[in-house]
């Protein structure tokens, strides 16, 4: 998430989520149009509700009943109308890791089915200051699966009929999320993009005609899917050392700092030699520099490289610069953009003023 990025997005008619002040305020200072944009998490502050009505349309994704309330006093004193969905915990599994999954039962994400329809009075008793546009899932992440998908929707065609039927409620958005996985390993075989959005698209046309409901508009929120691949991180192979037990580990000049999701929920990476060819003859791991026995970036991967070789680490365009930390007081790389050959910095390298300039 920054400026140029939130430009790309734009340019190539994408909305845009956010989770934060500090996103919204990224997207207001790149001109985003705020009513592509959607505003999601289980605890936005108030400050934050207020810079997004201020700002513009933008959609919340509503997550609890306290959040819908704290909306409309907002809008209340701004005189103002805020555009909602629901975020639906529909109760189904995805296969991935425990720490990605979101559309569970014990979800922190959302509320079920029936919990929204018990909001419904709230909406109805303040139409000057919400505006309901509809329903959003997301079940969560790296997905590989169509199934739980497919099954999402039914829930969503359900609820929208529900709304319908019982509180005149019309549902003429419906956001079905993201969470498509990508290829990080060559064992990982994720669902193409194109195929996952025809039978969403297909499966919501299906359900909503058979429960005689207006087309809604549908929303896809593929977020790695788009960009993950596109980013690669290179470091520079540092100390070398062969334990007796045989381990042979590499260390590289950055790591958890950088990417804390291999420490954070086991994420596996690939990674090569970017300036020679390499014979690939030994298995080593390659480990972080940072003061964690668990910053360990790769575990047995065949690699024969030398100090000073540029290592390249595949998949990183998706949630590690927005992750990366200054932990021990390590400044973050620069982040630059390849467009026809040319490199652009879109982030800067941190200085180490830049570290301590908030040391009082
Ligand atoms: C609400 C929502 N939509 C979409 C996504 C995108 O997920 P992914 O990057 O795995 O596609 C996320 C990820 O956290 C999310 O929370």
């Amino acid at each position: 998430m920054c400026q140029a990025i939130v430009k790309l997005l734009q340019e190539s008619n994408l909305g845009l989520d956010v989770v934060s002040y500090g996103e919204l305020y990224t997207a207001k200072l790149a001109n985003f149009d705020p009513s592509l944009i959607y505003f999601h998490g289980n605890n936005k502050l108030p400050i934050e509700i207020s810079f997004a009505l201020d700002y513009g349309p933008i959609n919340f994704i509503v997550d609890n009943e306290s959040e819908l309330n704290l909306i409309i006093e907002i809008c209340k004193q701004k005189k103002t109308t805020a555009n909602i969905m629901f975020r639906v915990t529909p109760d189904i599994e995805t296969q991935t890791h425990e720490y990605i999954k979101t559309g569970h039962k014990s979800s922190k994400f959302g509320l079920s089915p029936s919990q929204i329809k018990k909001l419904t009075p709230i909406i109805i008793n303040n139409l000057n200051f919400l505006n309901y546009l509809g329903l959003h899932v997301h079940l969560g992440s790296q997905s590989t699966k169509l199934k739980p998908y497919i099954e999402s929707v039914s829930v969503i065609a359900k609820l929208a009929s529900e709304l319908t039927a019982e509180f005149n409620l019309n549902t003429t958005k419906v956001n079905l999320g993201g969470g498509v996985g990508i290829k990080y390993n060559h064992k990982d075989s994720p669902i193409p993009l194109d195929k996952w959005a025809k039978a969403l698209s297909t499966e919501l046309v299906k359900t909503f005609t058979d429960r005689r409901l207006d087309l809604p508009q549908l929303i896809l929120e593929p977020g790695r899917a788009i960009i993950g691949s596109a980013g690669v991180t290179l470091y520079t192979v540092g100390h070398i050392k062969k334990l007796d037990s045989g381990i042979e580990y590499v260390s590289v000049d950055g790591g958890l700092a950088d990417n804390p999701r291999p420490a954070m929920y086991q994420a596996k990476y690939t990674a090569e030699l970017a300036n020679r060819i390499d014979d690939g003859q030994k298995i080593v791991s390659i480990v972080g520099k940072y003061c964690e026995s668990g910053d360990i970036l790769i575990k047995d991967i065949k690699l024969n490289a030398k100090t000073n070789d540029i290592l390249v680490v595949y998949g990183t365009g998706a949630y590690n610069y927005s992750m990366s930390s200054n932990y021990n007081r390590t400044p973050r790389p620069a982040c630059v953009l390849i467009q026809n050959g040319k490199p652009i910095e879109i982030i800067k390298a941190q200085t180490y003023e830049d570290l301590t300039r908030h040391d009082a």
